[in-house]
């Protein structure tokens, strides 16, 4: 066995040689342990890097979720400010949550890779940046940003890890467990078409053990694609807190003693019992057998000040001209803890048999999921879809997000009325069915919904307004939307996706594989950006569900 301390002088030297020829080991997945490119195990010794976004608490925000966010990774100051905070952790690696796949990150990206630290990078983005809890989706808008994201960053020899999600299943809600087996099996497939070794990874809220048992095997087992979904389980665990016994993970590491896949704890180090500092006494065992038979260490949580659950997170506070960095004694005791690693090095690489993955669970009452996945989403049938709806969203705000989710609801209820339903646009991960047009943008779905109740009602100009967030679309399909939707999207499949298009959300032509145009489609009028904006959209919704109710009346009455 290799001592941690060889081994670090060793990365240090691979670093030193790599900056001047540019690499660092590349790192791959056999069975359920990672190997850099020369045979050692690797594990993750990470920390999330993230600064906390703005969480706005509401009844539409129960699970307190940020809906902003800083990409630190674009922060070339901030991350040359970190870099020697980041050294002297002895992290070998950090998880960013966001990042926008327009900026620049070159800068940080560099250092960190000079430094020797791998990035495992959330492909998430706040609010409709990410597949929905409670109404999940595995869509066209979300797959061609995470395969934005993934082009920004496939450049850099640093990517350690693509995340796929992060708690988007829960322990009360467990449908979007098939929308993330889709996700993971789609950005696998396309970073094999794009020679990529970064792995894909999703990280799960821990609960109880009924419920991250069922969610592990789901991500773990084969649906049908040949291999696991999943190539990196990460478990945000915070069950070690304060001085606890070295037996803490002994439960845990039995029941994923045959995980058949690399797992880690993509979140730890818990302020439960108020440690205050936090002591990091889980390091040394987390990194030492038996809890190395089963996970690749873990990534601390996290860099910056965070606020979770009425506790305060972090380690380094930024000064408010952000110029310079105050650590606490949790860095401090993290520090020492991480430094004074050794990492195990068995089993060697190649000495273990291919571990044998679990049967899906099967759907029960304690996991109510269908072991179905939905298929790729199709940008080329998606866009045939939109340009031959008869009556098309046009969104008043390049902000429509808030509106998008307001009016499906209206819109599927307004066309139940007069005899449409929204099964096509539904995906059900409970049940397993898929409508045809459930992988599609969401602005396409609204209007594929518009164009139900449009055409429902005759084709009456009153029936395609909706408070004026829609238009009629004159170069229609004459055979209406369930037509057009069975011409262009005959039967979903499963496929390895390309290079996302440009989908241009609005009236008349919505589609071009080609333009690099933004959102700006025929209707879309200009209106404010950022906050102001969601408030233009809240507030053009407002007016939309006071004006739908004389829709409603005069649908009705045309019916009549
Ligand atoms: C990404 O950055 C660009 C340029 O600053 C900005 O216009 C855009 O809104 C950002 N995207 C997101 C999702 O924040
Ligand atoms: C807990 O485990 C660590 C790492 O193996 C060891 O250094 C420490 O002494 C152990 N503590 C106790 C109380 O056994
Ligand atoms: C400091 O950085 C944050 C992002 O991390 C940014 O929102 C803020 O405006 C910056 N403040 C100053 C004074 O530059
Ligand atoms: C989220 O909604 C905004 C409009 O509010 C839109 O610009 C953006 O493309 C959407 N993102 C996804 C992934 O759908
Ligand atoms: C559409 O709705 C808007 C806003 O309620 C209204 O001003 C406009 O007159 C309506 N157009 C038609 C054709 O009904
Ligand atoms: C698509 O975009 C390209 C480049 O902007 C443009 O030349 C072409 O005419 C567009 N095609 C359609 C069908 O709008």
């Amino acid at each position: 066995m290799r001592t941690g301390s060889t081994l670090l002088a060793a990365t240090a030297l691979i670093i030193s040689l790599g900056s001047s020829v540019g690499a660092l080991p590349k790192v791959s997945r056999v069975g359920k342990y990672l190997y850099t490119d020369s045979g050692n195990r690797f594990f993750i010794k990470g920390i999330g890097y993230q600064t906390q976004g703005i969480i706005v608490p509401g009844p539409d925000n129960v699970y307190n979720q940020p809906s902003t966010f800083v990409d630190n990774l674009a922060d070339s100051a901030g991350c040359a400010r970190d870099l020697p905070f980041l050294q002297k952790l002895g992290v070998n690696a950090i998880r960013a949550y966001s990042a926008n796949s327009s900026l620049d990150h070159d800068a940080c990206m560099s250092a960190l890779s000079d430094a020797g630290i791998y990035v495992i990078l959330d492909l998430t983005l706040p609010l409709n940046g990410s597949i929905d809890t409670t109404l999940p989706a595995w869509s066209t808008n979300t797959l061609d940003q995470y395969l934005r994201t993934i082009d920004t960053f496939e450049k850099y020899d640093n990517i350690l890890a693509y995340n796929v999600g992060n708690e988007v299943v829960s322990p009360t809600a467990t449908q979007s467990a098939p929308f993330i087996v889709a996700a993971a099996r789609d950005i696998r497939s396309y970073l094999n078409s794009i020679s990529s070794s970064a792995l894909v990874g999703y990280a799960a809220i821990d609960g109880p053990s009924s419920f991250v048992d069922d969610l592990a095997d789901y991500l773990a087992c084969d649906h049908g694609s040949g291999g696991a979904a999943l190539d990196l389980f990460g478990l945000n665990n915070y069950e070690w807190c304060g001085a606890a016994a070295n037996t803490t993970f002994n439960g845990l590491n039995s029941r994923y003693a045959d995980y058949p896949t690399a797992a880690y704890f993509s979140e730890f180090g818990s302020e439960n019992c108020n440690p205050n500092p936090r002591l990091w006494t889980e390091v040394p065992v987390m990194f030492s057998t038996p809890m190395t038979d089963v996970w690749s260490g873990g990534s601390a949580f996290g860099y910056f000040h965070a606020i979770s659950r009425g506790h305060e997170f972090g380690m380094a506070a930024v000064s408010a001209d952000n110029t310079t960095v105050t650590t606490n004694g949790d860095f401090d005791n993290l520090a020492a803890a991480y430094n004074a690693v050794t990492f195990v090095n068995t089993p060697a690489k190649g000495s273990t048999s291919a571990p044998s993955l679990p049967a899906c669970p099967s759907s029960s009452a304690g996991w109510p999921v269908s072991t179905k996945v939905p298929p790729t989403p199709d940008d080329a049938a998606c866009g045939c879809l939109a340009d031959a709806l008869s009556c098309v969203f046009s969104p008043p705000t390049p902000d429509y997000m808030i509106l998008v989710g307001d009016l499906i609801g209206v819109a599927c209820g307004l066309a139940d009325q007069v005899g449409g339903n929204c099964n096509d646009i539904s995906a059900n991960g409970a049940t397993g069915v898929y409508g045809a047009v459930g992988m599609c943008d969401p602005t396409i779905k609204l209007s594929y919904v518009f164009s139900q109740y449009y055409e429902l009602n005759h084709h009456a100009p009153t029936a395609c307004n909706f408070s004026g967030n829609a238009v009629i679309n004159t170069a229609a399909d004459v055979a209406g939307a369930q037509g057009a939707a069975s011409s262009c999207i005959p039967s979903p499949a499963v496929f390895t996706p390309s290079a996302p298009p440009v989908l241009i959300p609005g009236a008349g032509k919505k589609y071009n594989s080609t333009s690099s145009n933004g959102n700006s489609g025929a209707g879309v009028t200009s209106a404010p950006s950022g906050a102001t904006g969601a408030r233009g959209a809240r507030g053009a919704w407002v007016g939309a569900s006071a004006a739908l109710g004389c829709v409603v009346g005069s649908a009705l009455w045309t019916l009549v």
